[in-house]
């Protein structure tokens, strides 16, 4: 049974990421302040997580092991910064992805905060180093770079400053296990940190095959659902190369010479503009159309086959 935790935590930002991640932490049973500049983001962001954990739980799906009125019960929201940060052991920060934007939040936390809390960014691409520069708390500062929608997809990567002391990664790994996530540690930062130079390749390469007509915008899409993502699921690229031989050493015997030869055969970064994008936008907006209700409804449907999928994942794990 998931006990409440001792310490607040801080969603600095209430938009799409910090609900999800206010949510994940109720989840594990740790007191979540919600806070924003805009009340109104507070009051629309305690609705929807409201809505949202009653449906969950409705579907038996509700994260953790705390009633949806308990979890509820954990959040509450703020628009004063002082109070919001006063017992904090960790803040994680979700304002819009803009350089100076965060520069400023992060050095106004760094005035009232003591020497032990976490001040964590959930920034996709902006690097540690630009962003925590000149702060006094910067030992005590990482990103933690989440994935949409985090509530369903575990992953978080956890990238550190050059000046980062290893027990903020140490203490960040800790707290994201705690409320079932799942972090990785990137050893030293870089552009695009991992997920987003794996994802970027792949978007690149798709999108030249399309470009150049070998394969339609629905078939490419069929290629990675129906396949290379079917196992992607589960195992990762190197252990698909273990075991689609007898291990490592035997696969590149066998394959390193075709795949040095392919690889050879990639083109340049695309524009991702003109006539390939036009296409591109027609043939995906003929499957998904562009407005408000089929976008919810199919991200809702991809929601739910996450859920079940990280719910099958558990089950297999524990077998
Ligand atoms: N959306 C995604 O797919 C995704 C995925 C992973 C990481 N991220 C990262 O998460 C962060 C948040 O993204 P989002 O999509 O939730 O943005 P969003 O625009 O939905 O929410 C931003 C929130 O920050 C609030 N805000 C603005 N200025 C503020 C300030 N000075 N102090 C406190 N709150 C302030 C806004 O009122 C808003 O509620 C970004 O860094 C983004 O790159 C986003």
């Amino acid at each position: 049974m998931t006990s409440t935790q001792d310490g607040s935590v801080v969603i600095f930002g209430s938009g799409l990421i910090g609900r999800s991640w206010a949510m994940l932490f109720a989840s594990g049973g740790f007191k979540v302040k919600l806070y924003d500049i805009e009340q109104q983001q507070i009051t629309n962001a305690l609705e929807n997580i409201r809505k949202e954990m009653k449906t969950l739980e409705q579907n038996g799906i509700l994260k953790g092991s705390l009633s949806a009125d308990q979890q509820l019960a954990l959040i509450s929201g703020c628009t004063d910064i002082k109070v919001a940060v006063e017992g904090a052991i960790y803040i994680q920060e979700c304002t819009p992805e803009n350089l100076d934007l965060k520069k400023k939040v992060f050095s106004q936390l760094d005035l009232i905060v003591d020497d032990k809390v976490i001040l964590s960014s959930s920034s996709s691409c902006l690097l540690p180093s630009k962003m925590f520069v000149g702060l006094k708390h910067v030992k005590q500062c990482i990103v933690a770079h989440p994935v949409n929608p985090p509530y369903y997809v575990p992953l978080v990567e956890l990238v550190p400053h050059p000046e980062t002391d290893p027990s903020t990664m140490e203490r960040t790994y800790a707290i994201m296990k705690k409320i079932g996530q799942s972090p990785v540690k990137i050893k030293k930062e870089i552009d695009g940190f991992i997920l987003n130079r794996l994802q970027y390749a792949i978007i690149s390469e798709a999108w030249r095959l399309v470009d150049e007509g070998l394969v339609s915008p629905s078939d490419l899409d069929i290629v990675m659902s129906d396949g290379l993502g079917m196992r992607y699921a589960f195992i990762g690229p190197l252990e698909t190369m273990h075991l689609n031989a007898e291990g490592m050493l035997d696969y590149c015997n066998r394959y390193s010479e075709g795949m040095k030869r392919v690889l050879k055969t990639f083109g340049p970064i695309p524009d991702f503009s003109g006539a390939g994008l036009e296409k591109v936008h027609q043939e995906m907006c003929a499957r998904i159309p562009v407005d408000p209700a089929h976008l919810a409804a199919r991200r809702q449907w991809r929601d739910e086959c996450l859920m079940k999928l990280a719910k099958l994942k558990s089950q297999m794990q524990a077998e």
